[in-house]
Order: structure tokens, then sequence, then C-alpha cells
């Protein structure tokens, strides 16, 4: 595959509009939208409840794509939980998880909300302790806090990639050091499957979460929980009812075996079947091949951007810098930037990207950010870099 142009052939949108917010969630490639309407017009049923035919299929397909998640991350297929997005799978381990008084959950200053605000729930709930690990400005975690702060704790939670700031975190180190101290290891890989390799064996997490519509070039209304399955006899499904029972009475009920242990009810089939069509469609790229194109995006955005004396934040060693790129244009509000990138067709995010103490730590109200995919161009990044250009010399 030619990279970025047949990708470019596979995604309409791209021909339209040049697409700075992948971040926020992706285009979606012919065939996952194939995949689905294949589902809604030819096998629309439910699963795991019907002998007919169309029924079967639906649940073969279903699960089938749970296999596809699984493969694509090293887990075990019964260790694939769908969701309804990060946010969805991250609450749920805290709501899942039996917590006391003193216990200590270990998390970073660069959290997306999503990873931040359940943990101070059980924190304000049952009086668990939070404790941040030291990090720079640039999102760099400080490795050696890390490990101190690790110890005796019950739960680490980390970011794998930041949304603001775009840094890649050392979650290989930082879950070898959680396992070593019998921590449960929480990863939230938002941004991180579908842009790089990533291996919950390898990274020891004993639960990961991720969203279909990000990375994975998959439908929205469909996320991950990744469940270790040594998990199993202590995660507790927060959901109960249809579907995750292997014996029911009016007094009591036995829970069947995971995965369907963490199903309640009738799931989004369609976004299963479509989330697999998108990682099949990832690999059949490749994710080196994904990660090099957008390796190449960054470093000219970042290097046009300091060119022109704009302020970007994140890790000034590119080797740590995922596909997004956050910025600012003083005095200019982050939204007026992306009001006047929208009057050129190019759509990035503004404001706070759900990781306010980010924000307030580098003591601004927001940033501009434009994120990248595989399908983004050099010559995007070009027209991107000319309206800055006029912008800055407006100001000037
Ligand atoms: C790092 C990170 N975590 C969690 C989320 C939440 O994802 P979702 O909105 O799909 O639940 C996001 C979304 O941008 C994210 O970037």
């Amino acid at each position: 595959m030619r990279i970025p142009e047949d990708v470019r052939k596979d995604i309409p949108l791209t021909q339209e509009v040049i697409y700075f917010d992948n971040t926020a969630t992706s285009l979606t490639p012919i065939p996952v939208v194939k995949a689905m309407d294949e589902y809604y017009l030819k096998y629309r049923a439910n699963v795991h409840r019907g002998v007919h035919k169309l029924s079967q299929m639906a649940t073969h397909k279903y699960e089938e794509s749970r296999k596809t998640v699984a493969d694509f991350i090293g887990a075990k297929f019964e260790e694939i939980v769908f969701t309804k997005n990060t946010s969805e799978s991250l609450n749920l381990v805290a709501l899942g998880l039996e917590w006391k008084k003193g216990d200590r959950i270990v998390t970073t200053p660069y959290e997306h909300h999503s990873d931040l605000l359940p943990w101070q729930r059980v924190a304000r709930k049952y009086g668990a302790k939070l404790e941040i690990i030291e990090g720079d400005d640039e999102g760099n975690l400080d490795l050696s806090d890390a490990e101190k702060k690790i110890k005796g704790a019950k739960l680490v939670a980390v970011q794998h990639v930041s949304n603001a700031l775009g840094v890649i975190h050392e979650v290989e180190e930082i879950g070898k050091m959680a396992k070593e101290e019998g921590a449960i290891f929480v990863v939230d890989a938002a941004q991180s499957v579908g842009h790089m390799e990533v291996d919950v064996r390898k990274i020891h997490a004993d639960f990961l979460a991720f969203s279909g519509h990000k990375g994975p070039l998959g439908p929205t209304g469909i996320g991950v929980l990744y469940i270790n399955e040594e998990m199993f006899d202590i995660f507790e499904p927060p959901l109960i009812g249809g579907g995750t029972i292997e014996d029911v009475d009016l007094c009591c009920y036995k829970l069947t075996a995971p995965p369907e242990r963490y199903e309640a009810g009738t799931p989004n089939i369609g976004g299963a079947i479509g989330l697999a069509a998108g990682i099949k469609y990832i690999e059949k790229i490749g994710l080196d091949k994904i990660e090099k194109q957008e390796h190449e995006l960054v470093k000219r955005t970042t290097e046009g951007l300091t060119e022109l004396e704009i302020p970007w934040y994140g890790p000034r060693n590119l080797k740590k810098h995922a596909g997004v790129v956050s910025f600012n244009v003083p005095p200019l509000h982050p939204h007026d930037v992306a009001a006047i990138l929208d009057e050129h067709n190019i759509m990035v995010r503004s404001g706070h990207h759900c990781a306010l103490p980010v924000m307030k730590r580098l003591g601004i109200n927001g940033t501009v950010r434009a994120s990248f995919h595989v399908y983004n161009s050099i010559e995007e990044v070009e027209t991107f870099l000319g309206v800055m250009e006029e912008l800055v010399k407006s100001l000037r």
C-alpha cells in the first residue's frame, strides 16, 4: 500500500478537508463502513440469544471480532470485553475492584479526565490515597519518582500517550515496577492502539482501555476493556443482568465465565464488527508504516512551528512524541486560531482537551491541537504551515 495515497482513496473525506483532529476521533475507511452495512443489511440479529441462522451469524461475527481485537493487542479471547469507549472501560475498572481506606493509587499529572476522575472518586469514597508521579512540563515522567511512589501501591494507572502533549510514556518500565510491587497496572491506551504496537503482556497490563473510534479507525460507541485473566477472581462486573449469568433463582445468581460475565445486555454488535474491520485495515497497512508516517508529519509540523516562533508543547525528543502537536499563537485564544484554520478547511481541536490539570500546570487556558493519522500527508502539513505563516505575519 502506498502511504498515504492508497489510504486516502479509501477515505472520501480526505478529499474534502484537511482533517487534523484524529486525537478526538478518526475518519472512517470504506471497508469499515461496508462491514457494518453488511451486518445491518444482511444478518441483523441479536447475539447469544437465538438458534435461528441470523442470530448464529451475528454471534459468529461478533465473537470473531473479539478474536481480532485479542490478537491485535496480544491478549486471550476471553480477556477482551466490549464497552462503549475508553471512559467507560476505565470507570468499570474503578467500580469493579474492592477498595479500602489507605489503598494507594498512583497516576501521572498528564492523565485525561477519564483516567483521573474515577480514581479521585475512589479516593473520596473509600479514603484511598491518590499519588501523582513527578514529571516535567514537556510531559516526561520522572521514573525514579515513579519507582518510589509505586512501592506499596494497590493500583497504578498511566496513559500510554498523552492526548494533550503527545508524549509517549514508558509503560513497559512502569508496568514492570507495578508488577514487582504486586500492584494492579491499568493502561489508558486511547491514543496508542492503532497508532503504534501495543502488546498487553509486554507492558504488563492488568487492565487496558481503548476506544474503537480513534486509532483503530472503527466507529464511535464501541470500546475495549482488556482484563488480564489473573484479575477475573478479584474484578466484579459492575453491571450485571442479561447475558452475564450461568444460573438464576429468585434469591440469587451465579455468574458465567468471562468475557460474557462482563457484558451485561445487548452489546454494540455492529460497532464490534466495525472495530474489527478497522483493525484489519490497520494491519493491512502495517503499524510500522503508520508510526513512520506520523513521525514524519510531527517532525515537519514542529520544525515549521519552530521556524515561525510558534510555541508548541510536548517532548523536544521526537522519538517520544506521538502524532499529536499542541501549540498556541499568543495573544490569540486557541478557539480563534481553530476558527481561522477552519476557514481554510483545516480541522483541528482547541481547548483543554479534557486535561485541565495539564493546562493549569502550563498556565494556559488551552491549546490548539493538530493530530494525525496515517492518511494525513506532508502536503497537508505544508498547507497548514502556510496558513500559520500568514496568521503570524498578520499579528506582527
Ligand atoms: C488519553 C485519553 N484517554 C481517554 C479518552 C477518552 O476516550 P473516549 O472519549 O473515547 O471515552 C481520550 C479521548 O480523547 C484520551 O485521549
